[in-house]
């Protein structure tokens, strides 16, 4: 009997364009329902959009659309990048289709029939951005949401209350007895502790605004969206039109939610509380993958470091980028998405390991056989090893996978690939290639590296679809490589004496880690700069600049451009002579203001007036030099350091 594997990734808010982020839960599942092919699993493989709510309501109000308008001009965005990023999804479902209404409404009605639904009053805070009730004492700041920072809304309403705390030691009890329901452990960890500070009841439903699902035993409410995208799940699978299917790809089959770690609880406990109410088999596992940075720092819009999948296609191709992610970073952890280490990992990886794997090997092959596969019996030295890498492999790769450890498998995979390199380093074939009685053996080594190469092209078409395909049109298969199932890797000979290989080329270039401009800090300094004619500070501390009062000035006579002042220091009275006339037509107005000056000048006596000090002035170029005025308030002979 074959069997069945049904995978989602959450249905993605349509508010925003598809992101790395995004990209990465879609992509997993991608090489998740791929690699479940290759098992002979029956595979099923949901994405969507989440289409209901607040934020959605608001959004288009804003853009003066009405919500179905917004959807639908949005969902198609994410439609088009998981084209581009060779998706192989079998539904895209959006939670505005009547096909989901209809699911919603029937497990409301079973809940309800239930009495695990009861009418009360919401109080409380509410992120719109989240779409979640945040309980007082997770608030942050007195009003902001601890996930994403925005600020609250408090909402005061009628509301209907699903009985979660009911179903708390159910719940506890099955994460034990099935250990790898939440994946992975750090995660589980938290969720338990989460559930053991005790489960309260969930609001679910709204009854302020009106973007959602009508809720039949409650007339002017409408679903709480969490409540609403969590059963798309089984929407998907037929749960209110397709009961066959329903048996097939629930009921009967394994059941992966793949989603990032900040939206674990609502799948680790809301929705396994919802299906339990509803008297329907939980999922399999619930796995839940880290968080991407770009560049050491969060994205965000504002910075401008978001990282788009389109830009990154263009750069790489769709499978370097596919396996970048699925290769730089454990599934759970967290990962930094960063030029340079990705271009190593393609030249390391990819260029050098794989890519030389296949050229040598293919080059060889033509050099020495012409491009035919040769008899090849003679079984010598390191095969023994190579086989039993390739075993090793086969069990990593197969136990990673059932944990959802995406990089892990791939690990496994690049062991046997540099062991291969190892072997052609081993086995010299151009040794072997001189004598004439090594003839078979260098068949069987040559066999040994193709046949390794044709395991290892299906190990990877679940991360790279297309550069795998690449690899068999190389070695000269030409079924499908979507047809491929790991079970035939067993054996060691694919390929029958007479087989035509086909022609090498390179199908993984080098990249040059590109210089990028330091980005210009504008507050970085020139610590080599050099200062002409430059001062100690001892020199500066001979000049003794003090806050004056200025009590009276008048014009020198018979000199346009002097003033005459009376200041006042702390010591008394003096007199200064300071060219500003020019500046000061109205001179009178500076009585009264304080101003620096110089106060340890030798006197001097300028048309025969004596100056007992100078006012430091700023040049001015449009309404001449302007004495530096000191605010009222500071104090009579304050000294400038
Ligand atoms: N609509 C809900 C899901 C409902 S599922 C029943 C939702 N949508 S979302 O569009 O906001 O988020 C979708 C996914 O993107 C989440 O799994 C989230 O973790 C992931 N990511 C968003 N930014 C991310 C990174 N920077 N890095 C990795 N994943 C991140 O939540």
């Amino acid at each position: 009997m074959t069997k069945n594997f049904y995978v989602t990734t959450p249905i993605y808010y349509v508010n925003g364009d598809p992101h790395v982020g995004t990209a990465y839960t879609t992509i997993a599942a991608d090489v998740l329902a791929r690699y479940k092919k290759t098992c002979g699993y029956d595979v099923y493989f949901v994405t969507g959009t989440d289409e209901h709510g607040q934020k959605v309501e608001e959004a288009a109000k804003t853009r003066n659309l009405t919500p179905q308008q917004w959807t639908d001009s949005m969902a198609p965005r994410f439609k088009d990048m998981w084209e581009k990023l060779n998706i192989e999804y079998n539904d895209f479902i959006r939670t505005t289709e009547p096909r989901h209404k209809d699911a919603v409404k029937k497990i409301l009605k079973t809940v309800y029939d239930k009495g695990d639904i009861y009418k009360g009053e919401y109080e409380g805070k509410y992120c719109v951005a989240c779409e979640t009730f945040v309980p007082e004492n997770s608030v942050v700041n007195e009003n902001f949401c601890p996930d994403c920072g925005k600020e609250l809304r408090i909402v005061k309403e009628e509301s209907y209350f699903f009985k979660m705390s009911k179903y708390q030691d159910q719940l506890l009890k099955h994460i034990e007895e099935n250990p790898d329901f939440i994946l992975p452990n750090s995660r589980k960890n938290e969720v338990v502790s989460f559930i053991k500070q005790n489960l309260h009841d969930l609001s679910i439903s709204r009854n302020t605004f009106e973007w959602g699902i009508p809720i039949d035993f409650a007339p002017g409410h409408i679903t709480y969206v969490w409540f609403d995208a969590l059963t798309n799940y089984i929407t998907a699978t037929g749960y209110a039109n397709n009961p066959e299917m329903f048996d097939k790809f629930w009921n009967n089959s394994e059941v992966v939610h793949l989603m990032g770690k900040d939206i674990v609880r609502f799948h680790a406990i809301i929705w396994p509380c919802m299906l339990l109410s509803a008297g329907i088999k939980l999922p399999t596992n619930v796995v839940a993958h880290g968080w991407w940075t770009s560049e050491g720092e969060k994205m965000s819009k504002s910075k401008g470091n978001v990282v788009a999948p389109e830009l990154e296609i263009e750069k790489y191709g769709v499978d370097v980028f596919r396996y970048c992610l699925m290769r730089e970073v454990n599934f759970g952890n967290d990962g930094d998405y960063a030029t340079k280490s990705i271009i190593t990992r393609i030249n390391t990886d990819l260029a050098n390991d794989l890519g030389n794997l296949l050229n040598r090997t293919l080059g060889m092959y033509k050099k020495y056989f012409n491009g035919i596969v040769v008899k090849g019996d003679i079984s010598g030295e390191f095969d023994e090893s190579l086989k039993n890498i390739w075993e090793e492999t086969l069990i990593t790769v197969e136990k990673s996978m059932a944990k959802v450890e995406f990089s892990k498998a791939l690990e496994g995979m690049w062991k046997f690939i540099s062991r291969m390199n190892k072997y052609i380093d081993e086995t010299t074939p151009w040794t072997l290639a001189k004598d004439e009685t090594s003839k078979e053996r260098l068949g069987t080594v040559m066999n040994n590296l193709i046949n390794g190469l044709y395991k290892v092209s299906v190990l990877i078409y679940p991360y790279m679809p297309t550069k795998s395909s690449d690899i068999w049109r190389q070695l000269g298969v030409i079924n499908p490589i979507k047809e491929a199932k790991i079970e035939e890797l067993k054996g060691w000979n694919f390929f029958n004496p007479g087989h035509v290989l086909g022609e090498a080329e390179p199908i993984f270039p080098r990249l040059e880690i590109p210089v990028i401009e330091e980005k210009k800090d504008e507050l970085s300094i020139n610590e080599e700069l050099v200062i002409e004619n430059s001062i100690e500070i001892g020199d500066f501390d001979k000049i003794k600049i003090e806050v004056v009062e200025i009590l009276a000035v008048e014009k020198v006579k018979g000199a346009d451009k002097l003033l005459k002042f009376k200041v006042k220091l702390k010591d008394g009275i003096r007199q200064i002579i300071s060219g500003i006339a020019k500046s000061y037509p109205e001179q009178e107005i500076l009585v009264g203001e304080k101003v620096l000056a110089i106060t340890n000048l030798k006197p001097v006596k300028l048309r025969g007036e004596i100056s007992q000090g100078m006012f430091l002035t700023v040049e001015n170029k449009k309404n001449g030099s302007k004495l530096i005025q000191v605010d009222s308030k500071v104090e009579l002979g304050a000294r400038i350091k």
